[in-house]
């Protein structure tokens, strides 16, 4: 070939390879918008690179040593095939993982990829990074926030737990729960809000900001995931991905509107629900996931399936007879990312060179994904490091946070005057099996060091210095106290002055003891086992009763109810939760919790909410028993009191009016508290039904003993409407009652056309 010829090709090849690296640069040019670069990547990629992005599989390897010395070598061999899908750019995004170490070996693997697009290292942290395989920070479970009625507490719970997600190298939170809950068997309370919307929206919204920032553009920022799309909270008889059979208007009027405000809070993922609803499953409800959630609420983001989900479309639901209609289904219906596991890159990659899944609907799905790995900074920063790790996991503000959610979501549901405990001059025994448990830490936490958590019994030890007797007799098991257990406490509680049983629930992640939390529902909502039991047992020793219930969801006990001598709802407080109750139990806490939902009398009580229709009960009740629930939505004592006074509301309004309204509240008391505010509105002449309350604003205050304030309020106009009978918002003219609390003061504001 002569020399002129070769100049020729080489001069081609030369501009050859500098388009392809000025084309495969420009995307990893950080000074280009995401958009521009998701756009300049998707023109590279090849089919199966894009359907990869869809892909996730689990991190979960067999235990690796990663002080041994090839740790690389070991945890690549452990990952089997999914090593050579990740070097060939068929896996997007992982689950599962469990160290820093496992995150870097992943993605070290992905950047030998021909586009070297990093992974998404995915997980549940509900409650802090309770997942990772080290010690983290735990917080109280959301349940508890809840009952802080403090949205900036989860606000920056959620913040503090994605820098410690960003510093092990994961990016995306499965968090916040934001379903509502009408069944209190669910065995996955602990993990959500409870049972009102406004205040389930507030505390999601609030987890959104906090995970997200304000477009998880920084590198402490992950992406949230709104969970789960909708009405696991009301599934036949609260079983855990059960089919929810819900009226149109229940979903609009409940179930929705968390949903909507993480929407508009910029929320970047959704996960749809196990269950079906009236008949379609969520994973292939292109209804929702498309026409609503995109076309009409404006979401911007991706979906997740949940786990293995989109192959029960066959297996459970069986809305189809295979696996790949499975698939089919599910995309087409607007799924984007798939957990987890082999079968789906293929059938979609069938699906599209068959026509059945047009290449329009991967592209969409892919620059979703695109963009939030171009968002979040990997492919500049896509590696973490031991002094990260180090620099990050459970700082003093972390911790400090940590003790404030337990502290703030205590809620005294009985006190005859035993609390606050007198500190040095009783007898005190500790009691109950979770006197001394991790239990503490709730759904989604792995056992913690020992030194990291406070037990209840740590913390009255805390409490109690020399000259007082503080014994404990342990309980070794939730669902079986046994005679030789009974009978010692029934013999040292003879001895004490005071009694404190910690009794409830475990839903700790891995134990194999667990009596709540995921696909752990309950028939009753009873104590576990004989642990009433027990409790009857101490009362006939004379001893005063004081009863710490550490549990998820409600424990409905009338006998506890009228024979404890106090009760304290401490939930799933987390880390520090022992020491939050012992200083609750002495006063050093002024409890100010207020229940996120509401505790039935019973299970056969159930449904029992407080934002029930007006003919809910207007037949009386039950046979030879009270229609009322034990506690009510709202409730919580408090050491001191706090009175109202001076309700004003306009006397008129017009129907597209907020309306503006204040009330001063006085600590009446000895003691400074926080007194939670809560504005209900009931509207009381409407051409459908609506609530006879309903929860329209909050505020959770501080005053000292003596101390007086006046609050103001504004209530959107929009929380002045109903859904008429064509569906449509509408604020009707007519009167409405202006409610503090459970009626502590009712005023009435007349709206207008
Ligand atoms: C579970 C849960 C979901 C969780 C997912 C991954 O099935 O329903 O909330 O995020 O699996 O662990």
């Amino acid at each position: 070939m002569n020399s002129a010829i070769k100049k020729l090709l080489l001069s081609a090849c030369l501009i050859a390879s500098f388009d392809s690296l000025a084309a495969t640069a420009s995307y990893l040019d950080a000074s280009l918008s995401s958009d521009k670069r998701v756009e300049l990547l998707l023109e590279e990629m090849t089919l199966d690179e894009k359907i990869g992005q869809m892909c996730q599989f689990v991190g979960e390897a067999s235990d690796i040593d990663f002080d041994s010395k090839d740790t690389k070598t070991d945890y690549t061999l452990a990952l089997g095939d999914r090593a050579g899908l990740i070097k060939e750019g068929k896996i997007g995004s992982f689950l599962k993982v469990s160290t820093f170490e496992e995150a870097n070996i992943l993605q070290s693997l992905a950047e030998t990829s021909r586009l070297k697009i990093p992974l998404l290292i995915a997980t549940d942290a509900i409650h802090g990074h309770g997942m990772y395989m080290d010690a983290t920070t735990i917080y109280a479970t959301q349940i508890g926030l809840a009952a802080s009625f403090e949205p900036e507490l989860a606000e920056l719970m959620a913040e503090y737990t994605a820098s410690e997600m960003r510093a092990t190298g994961f990016h995306w939170a499965y968090s916040p729960n934001i379903e509502v809950v009408r069944d209190a068997r669910w065995g996955r309370i602990g993990e959500t809000f409870g049972e009102d919307p406004y205040l389930v929206t507030e505390m999601g919204n609030a987890m959104v900001r906090g995970y997200q920032g304000k477009d998880f553009g920084s590198e402490s920022n992950v992406i949230a995931s709104a969970k789960h799309f909708v009405a696991g909270g009301i599934a036949y008889n609260g079983v855990n991905g059960a089919p929810a059979d819900v009226s149109e208007r229940t979903l609009h009027e409940i179930f929705f509107p968390p949903f909507v405000g993480s929407i508009e809070s910029g929320v970047y993922t959704i996960m749809p629900a196990h269950n079906e609803i009236n008949g379609i499953p969520a994973h292939a409800h292109e209804g929702y996931l498309t026409d609503l959630i995109r076309n009409e609420w404006g979401f911007e983001g991706f979906y997740v399936s949940d786990w293995m989900d989109i192959q029960r479309l066959e297996t459970a639901h069986k809305i189809v007879d295979s696996e790949k209609q499975a698939d089919k289904v599910a995309v087409l219906a607007g799924m984007d990312v798939h957990m987890q596991g082999p079968g789906f890159f293929d059938n979609v990659k069938a699906l599209v060179e068959e026509g059945e899944i047009p290449q329009s609907r991967i592209d969409h799905a892919v620059s979703k994904i695109l963009y939030a790995k171009f968002q979040l900074g990997l492919f500049e920063n896509r590696y973490t490091s031991q002094e990260a790790v180090d620099n990050t996991l459970l700082s003093k503000a972390h911790r400090d946070l940590a003790l404030k959610t337990a502290q703030k979501s205590m809620v005294l549901l009985k006190n005859n005057g035993v609390l606050p405990l007198k500190p040095g001059v009783e007898r005190i025994l500790v009691t109950g099996p979770n006197a001394d448990h991790q239990a503490l830490l709730g759904e989604w936490a792995r056992v913690q060091p020992d030194n990291n958590v406070i037990t209840v019994l740590e913390g009255i030890n805390q409490q109690y210095g020399a000259g007082s007797t503080i014994e404990h007799v342990a309980i070794a098991r939730h669902e079986l106290i046994s005679a030789v257990e009974l009978s010692a406490v029934s013999q040292s509680a003879k001895q004490a002055d005071v009694v404190i049983a910690v009794m409830g629930e475990n839903s700790l992640r891995f134990d194999t003891n667990k009596t709540s939390a995921e696909n752990v529902d309950r028939p009753t909502l009873d104590l576990v086992g004989n642990q009433i039991e027990l409790l009857q047992n101490i009362k006939a020793s004379g001893a005063k009763l004081v009863v710490v219930l550490v549990n998820g969801g409600p424990i409905a006990s009338e006998w506890l109810t009228e024979n404890a001598d106090a009760i304290l709802e401490a939930w799933e407080p987390g880390m520090y939760g022992g020491q939050a109750i012992a200083e609750t139990l002495v006063g050093k806490v002024n409890p100010a919790g207020r229940l996120p939902i509401t505790v039935p009398r019973s299970v056969g009580h159930l449904q029992s909410f407080y934002n029930h229709k007006p003919s809910a009960f207007h037949r009386g009740g039950f046979y030879l028993s009270s229609r009322k629930p034990l506690y009510y939505f709202g409730y919580g004592l408090s050491y001191t009191t706090f009175d109202y006074r001076n309700l004003t509301v306009p006397e008129t309004m017009t129907t597209k009016d907020s309306l503006t309204m204040t009330v001063d509240i006085e600590n009446t008391g000895q003691m400074d508290g926080d007194e939670v505010v809560m504005i209900y509105i009931n509207d009381k002449v409407s051409t459908v039904t609506t609530p006879v309350r309903k929860l329209v604003a909050f505020k959770r205050i501080h005053l000292k003993r003596g101390e007086q304030k006046t609050l103001s309020f504004t209530i959107d106009n929009q929380d002045f409407e109903l859904l008429d009978r064509h569906m449509k918002p509408v604020v009707e003219p007519g009167e409405f009652e202006i409610i503090i609390g459970d009626h502590v003061k009712v005023a009435t504001v007349i709206a207008r056309d």
